[in-house]
């Protein structure tokens, strides 16, 4: 039922995408278990570690062979430059990555309890100060696959970035996260949504936790006008919903020392696999091995595997048709 990818399609130039996002520096403090209102607890470690949506968005793109541009804005201090050096190493192109005078760079207090489930609160800093250059945005845009965006960048830019592209006739690709409300006339400039179970809640007003559940509310997102809609499900992998219905893709069973950047990772390699061409469901199933991977290491973005490693990892069992 999945297919690898034809060996012309492997030989094309690789897919060139645009990410729209954000840049933190993340504050990891390991915990046994998340603290109680009013209760101290002693912490195991400190770290940071460079994250941001955007960039980690960025960097999984890179890691599967894309060839990336980030667009963002960084504080001109040293957390900026070390995100700025971390997404040159791996090759991302920064000539859109701005530095902003007044605001410090974004900074994410990320706390990791024993179980690898993580708590996440966001200031944005320098991100709030991110602003698209229509015609610069227009240029880049030729011949990419896809435009990448999140929503921890001011909405009203992240809105103006999706007009441009869809005009453009470059495809959009939006993981809504943190989740907001989406305007009416920006659903049909999405190409494909990539949600969780929460955030599938939060936009169409229903329940998305059993894949059955989340097949119901992916067809509720598409009646909104976006083309395809992927719910990820966690541990239990993600239903990809398209017009030829919805598909329940279950994900390999690994231990998880942090799932911080596992969407992230999971919307890199879905959206390079999909810019080479590759089917929906190979690529949804490649961003599960991705994800299953990133899970297993600690921090974002020394967590996310390159492609090489992503393609020697566990195939997971075939998908189910819901
Ligand atoms: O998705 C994970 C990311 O969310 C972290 O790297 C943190 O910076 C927050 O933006």
């Amino acid at each position: 039922m999945s297919s690898q990818p034809s060996s012309s399609s492997a030989a094309q130039q690789p897919p060139r995408i645009v990410v729209l996002g954000s840049l933190n520096m993340d504050i990891v403090l390991r915990v046994p278990q998340a603290p109680s209102a009013g209760e101290t607890l002693l912490g195991r470690s400190i770290a940071h570690i460079p994250g941001g949506k955007g960039a980690n968005q960025a960097v999984s793109c890179a890691r599967e062979g894309g060839r990336v541009s980030m667009i963002g804005c960084v504080g001109n201090d040293a957390h900026g430059l070390a995100l700025r050096t971390a997404l040159t190493q791996d090759g991302i192109d920064t000539a859109a990555l701005r530095t902003d005078g007044a605001e410090p760079t974004g900074t994410a207090l990320i706390l990791v309890e024993d179980s690898g489930q993580n708590r996440i609160v966001m200031i944005p800093g320098a991100n709030a100060k991110v602003e698209i250059d229509e015609a610069a945005l227009r240029q880049q845009l030729q011949g990419a696959a896809f435009l990448v965006a999140q929503f921890e960048t001011p909405m009203h830019q992240v809105a103006r970035a999706l007009t441009v592209a869809h005009d453009a006739g470059c495809k959009v690709l939006l993981n809504p996260s943190p989740v907001q409300p989406i305007a009416e006339p920006l659903w049909p400039r999405i190409d494909t949504l990539v949600v969780n179970e929460i955030e599938a809640q939060a936009l169409c007003g229903q329940a998305a936790d059993s894949p059955q559940e989340a097949a119901l509310a992916g067809q509720a997102l598409r009646a909104k006008g976006v083309r395809r809609v992927v719910v990820t499900l966690g541990a239990r992998g993600a239903v990809a919903v398209d017009a030829n219905g919805a598909r329940h893709h279950s994900a390999p069973k690994v231990q998880a020392i942090d799932t911080t950047a596992a969407g992230d990772t999971f919307l890199g390699a879905l959206a390079v696999a999909l810019g080479e061409g590759q089917s929906f469901d190979d690529a949804v199933r490649l961003g599960i091995r991705a994800a299953a991977l990133c899970i297993q290491r600690p921090g974002a973005q020394p967590s996310i595997p390159q492609r090489s490693a992503v393609l020697q990892s566990p195939m997971p069992p075939d998908w189910t048709a819901l």
